[in-house]
């Protein structure tokens, strides 16, 4: 460990002085920016995620860090690449792959088939588990088929603000326990390699558009999509943030297209008059 407490860091044992005020300028620049609620609780969790950034910054306080990265945006946006909480999983609320596969897809893939066009939208991916998971859900283990759609005017687009997962995400890397969640057919057909660290099939990779995006900035999108997921992201979020971020999404959506939310989300502020509620946190839009 580093230096004693001192009377700027009361909590005895950490490495850097870190007090409640530090604290909340963090909480307040990571609502303007990313709209991530950090309260008073979750001083413990602020410090740990960003002692790191700290110590690899060569400085020996938070104060000092909070001064760096008032003119640093590059460090700034690593502080807050921290502060994300990105936990997700293979086959993560299946319920919504098995919704979009069997209200959604077969239509799609027709669409596809006659020359149509068909776009899906992750928000909020993470490290890519989720867009993998629905690329693999919707093509099943027919790998010459799925060629042959995924050949056609499909995308499908993947954001997150966390540069550092979405390095992961585009590099479809993952441990054997990661993807023990995928089902045997569907890792045979499209999971490669031996040992610890297995590659998801470039075929998948190379159909899905990794992209930088925070949710509450300008989306640099063009056109409408089949189907969004947002989910587990707005739960970090306040009540305006999530209604402004829903409206947002539904004007991105199709009539017709599916939102998929987080088992513990809601539609708030009004636009669940655009949406029907047609399964567990799945929403058919049924209205512009
Ligand atoms: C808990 S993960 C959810 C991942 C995945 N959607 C799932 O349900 O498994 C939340 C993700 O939201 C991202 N996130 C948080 N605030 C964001 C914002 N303002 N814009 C874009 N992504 C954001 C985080 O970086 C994180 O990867």
């Amino acid at each position: 460990m580093g230096a004693p407490a001192t009377a700027a860091s009361p909590e005895r044992g950490r490495e850097f002085a870190f007090t409640a005020t530090d604290h909340r300028t963090i909480s307040t620049m990571v609502y303007d920016e990313v709209g991530i609620l950090l309260p008073d609780g979750k001083m413990q969790l602020v410090y740990g995620r960003l002692a790191p950034r700290v110590r690899a910054c060569g400085l020996s306080s938070v104060a000092d860090y909070i001064v760096a990265i008032g003119d640093d945006a590059e460090e700034r946006a690593k502080a807050i690449d921290a502060l994300t909480t990105n936990h997700t999983s293979f086959f993560r609320e299946s319920h919504h792959f098995d919704d979009f596969g069997t209200r959604m897809w077969p239509s799609l893939s027709e669409r596809l088939a006659k020359g149509g066009r068909v776009r899906l939208w992750s928000a909020a991916c993470s490290s890519g588990e989720e867009p993998y998971t629905w690329l693999m859900a919707a093509l099943g283990s027919d790998r010459t088929a799925a060629q042959r759609l995924l050949g056609r005017d499909f995308k499908l687009l993947a954001t997150d603000v966390s540069a550092s997962v979405l390095a992961t995400a585009r590099e479809g890397r993952y441990s054997k326990a990661t993807l023990a969640t995928v089902p045997g057919a569907l890792r045979t057909a499209w999971v490669k390699g031996q040992g610890d660290l297995l590659t998801v099939d470039p075929m998948l990779r190379d159909a899905i558009a990794f992209r930088p995006l925070n949710l509450l900035g300008e989306w640099p999108i063009k056109g409408r999509f089949d189907a969004i997921c947002c989910r587990n992201v707005m739960i970090y979020f306040d009540e305006p943030t999530k209604a402004r971020l829903q409206s947002r999404l539904a004007d991105r959506l199709e009539v017709g297209g599916m939102l998929y939310i987080g088992h513990s989300e809601r539609l708030v502020g009004g636009v669940e008059k655009r949406f029907e509620n047609v399964g567990r946190t799945a929403y058919l839009k049924v209205s512009a």
